[in-house]
């Protein structure tokens, strides 16, 4: 039994689940659908708009059926263990989506869970939201090999999956972010090392202005992530310079895609001028969450 808790649980079958994801989009109601009886449990900890929709859309189309669970409304907001709980779903369903404030939460559910567990966003990694991305670069762009990739602002579970997701697909990747906010240290590693197997660049540096010149896609997220507390003062001292604005997205190609995973906040991290704009992929982004993920169901529990 497999899980997706990272984006590196994708391992060789990167191709194959893009592929898939395609051949779903193309084809969006299955005469036979493939999960017909199969019942899917979603916990959510945190707010969620794109991942509740699409998980469960998605499970309909299949043929199957999602559970929404809201986490305080569950026995584990008031204190059953994530272990328990995990054994007692096991029982009912044949897969849990989980959006956990800690990572080390999805682990041990997942320790403990005899079906597949799919990550919905922790702490550390968001890797549904990564693999939708880059079925939406293949789109725009034709292929993700060779692109060159800038995250700028927060080093979070965003940019973590992303810049894994990117290298793991071939293209070279750059985060610009501030010295006190660096994705995470073990990734990162990761990351490295596998830039420096595959000859792919990779790099960290504070300086966005110069990151994205000649970028092929700039992608942006929250400054402040869902369990992240900073004051407005606090928060514009430390991201101000990563602004993603006309003036910024100017250094990069003319084609460039403007990405953000959502819920933007318009005037911190974006301006709607750029949000909003021709070179912006953003819905498309949003749209192809309900694709990737019904790949990785047929995936994990096909
Ligand atoms: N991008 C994303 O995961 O959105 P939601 O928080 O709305 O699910
Ligand atoms: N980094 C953001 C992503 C939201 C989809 C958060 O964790 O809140």
């Amino acid at each position: 039994m497999s899980n997706l808790i990272s984006i590196l649980d994708v391992g060789d079958d990167m191709d194959l689940l893009l592929g898939s994801a395609e051949q779903l989009k193309s084809e969006r109601h299955i005469s036979n659908p493939p999960l017909r009886d199969k019942s899917l449990a979603m916990i959510f900890e945190k707010s969620s708009t794109r991942t509740r929709v699409s998980f469960e859309v998605g499970m309909t189309d299949l043929g199957g059926h999602a559970l929404y669970l809201g986490a305080k409304d569950m026995q584990l907001g008031r204190g059953e263990t994530v272990s328990d709980t995990a054994k007692v779903l096991s029982r009912y369903v044949d897969g849990i989506m989980y959006r956990a404030f800690s990572h080390d939460m999805m682990l041990e559910l997942a320790d403990n869970s005899t079906v597949p567990v799919i990550n919905g966003l922790d702490d550390l990694e968001h890797p549904c939201q990564v693999l939708a991305d880059l079925l939406t670069i293949k789109e725009h762009k034709g292929h993700i090999a060779g692109l060159k990739v800038v995250y700028v602002g927060d080093g979070n579970n965003v940019c973590n999956s992303l810049m894994l997701a990117c290298l793991m697909a071939g293209a070279n990747f750059i985060v610009a972010c501030p010295p006190s906010r660096l994705p995470d240290p073990g990734l990162t590693k990761m990351a490295e090392g596998m830039a420096r197997s595959k000859g792919l660049t990779f790099e960290i540096t504070h300086d966005a202005q110069t990151a994205v010149i000649d970028a092929d896609v700039i992608y942006t997220d929250a400054w402040v992530s869902m369990g992240d507390d900073i004051e407005e003062d606090e928060k514009w001292a430390l991201f101000g310079d990563y602004q993603v604005n006309s003036d910024m997205v100017s250094k990069a190609k003319p084609d460039h895609l403007f990405m953000h995973c959502l819920p933007a906040h318009r005037g911190d991290e974006v301006t709607s001028e750029v949000i909003d704009g021709t070179n912006s992929v953003v819905f498309d982004q949003a749209e192809n969450r309900l694709h990737a993920q019904k790949a990785v169901m047929l995936w994990l529990m096909g």
